[in-house]
């Protein structure tokens, strides 16, 4: 039976895709080396879904482990989540981010060639358009300048996919370039576990509502938005796990290399969300502004009707049901898989 591997399974948004895949009726494969994540996480999966997930805990660029999950497996396409992703750290550690992301997604597709399999569905991010010079974002728009490794890390997995369409047209990659993933499964069991103090926006602003830190640092109130803080195009992590079933049934057309925007087309500021989040959880929430976040931009949303057009593809969820889910998962986890 075909099956489909999925690299980085065991984190924040493998984990939902894990989910959505095995209710989708996919056999599923899992390769992670757990090194931002649980296998509690994969536990929680096949408590929700009744399902069991094969597991290998496996760094990518183990190049004869990676083998012999495709000895054992007959993968029809990979799902390729596993990487590195926290811009900071990836300004301080540049060869860290280029050896795991860019030399572990080389590894995993010299692997993925020689046993024949040529149809990858991959984690980009709506960093690859740098500061847009307009708003919605089109899958159109030139890419870059990025401004930190993380982010050239993905641009230059794009371009290093597009050179091996070129050179062997049987590979079908697609890029799904996502906005802002937020929110948790609604059954409470798995969410985004970041290590340390979060630093993105939500996870954040959960900790603070959990009482585990006193306020949330607004990164500025002077930016041209209608309230003066930074804008983005927050999405459901289940709406964008969704969206990986559909890609995957794309590649069945075998569409070459194709980008899609995997976002709402809605715009929420930093008040809005932390608003949103006070409804939430019931609770006012202390929040002090500060000074902008170096490399940020003052908003970022997406035009995602290329993604409805030729995947069939719509977010469904609005931003109280992610900030509640959120909320969901990190009342009833208060130390993320810790919690156990
Ligand atoms: P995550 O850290 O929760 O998941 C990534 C998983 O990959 C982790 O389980 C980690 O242990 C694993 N991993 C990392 N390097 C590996 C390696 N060399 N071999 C095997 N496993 C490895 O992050 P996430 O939020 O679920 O993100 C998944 C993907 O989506 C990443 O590629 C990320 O860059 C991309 N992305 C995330 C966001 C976001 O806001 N979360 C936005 C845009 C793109
Ligand atoms: C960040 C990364 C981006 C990455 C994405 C998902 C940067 C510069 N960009 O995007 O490359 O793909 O996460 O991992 O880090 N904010 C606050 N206070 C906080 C945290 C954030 O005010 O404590 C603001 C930010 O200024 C921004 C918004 O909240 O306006 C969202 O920030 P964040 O969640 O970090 O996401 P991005 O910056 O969009």
């Amino acid at each position: 039976m075909s099956q489909i591997l999925v690299t980085g399974g065991a984190g924040y948004i493998g984990s939902h895709t894990c989910v959505e895949l095995l209710e989708s009726g996919y056999d599923v494969v899992v390769v992670d080396n757990l090194c931002n994540s649980s296998e509690e996480s994969l536990r929680r999966v096949e408590q929700i879904t009744g399902k069991q997930v094969t597991f290998y805990k496996l760094d990518i660029a183990d190049r004869a482990g990676m083998e012999t999950v495709f000895q054992n497996h007959e993968i029809q396409a990979v799902i390729h989540f596993a990487g590195l992703k926290a811009v900071g750290e990836s300004v301080q550690k540049p060869m860290l981010y280029y050896q795991n992301n860019i030399t572990g997604t080389l590894v995993l597709c010299e692997v993925m060639q020689k046993y024949g399999c040529k149809n990858l569905v991959f984690s980009s991010s709506a960093t690859v358009y740098g500061d847009p010079a307009s708003v919605p974002i089109r899958e159109d728009f030139p890419l870059g300048p990025v401004t930190n490794p993380y982010g050239r890390t993905k641009l230059m997995q794009e371009e290093i996919f597009r050179d091996f369409h070129v050179a062997d047209p049987e590979w079908n990659i697609i890029l799904l370039r996502y906005f802002n993933p937020i929110g948790a499964h609604k059954s409470g069991l798995i969410g985004e576990d970041p290590n340390g103090i979060p630093n993105n926006l939500v996870p954040y602003v959960a900790k603070v509502a959990a009482g585990k830190l006193p306020h949330i640092n607004v990164f500025g109130n002077d930016y041209p938005t209608p309230d003066g803080t930074g804008v983005r195009d927050y999405i459901h992590v289940v709406d964008l796990a969704k969206g990986h079933i559909c890609a995957v049934r794309k590649l069945e057309e075998k569409p070459g290399v194709v980008p899609y925007n995997l976002g709402t087309g809605k715009g929420y500021s930093v008040l809005d969300v932390i608003h949103n989040y006070e409804e939430a959880c019931g609770k006012k929430l202390a929040y002090v502004i500060g000074p902008r976040r170096a490399g940020d931009i003052a908003q970022c949303y997406a035009d995602p009707s290329l993604a409805k057009e030729e995947l069939g593809w719509e977010a469904q969820y609005g931003i109280r049901e992610m900030c509640a889910d959120s909320w969901n998962w990190q009342s009833k986890n208060p130390d993320g898989y810790k919690s156990i």
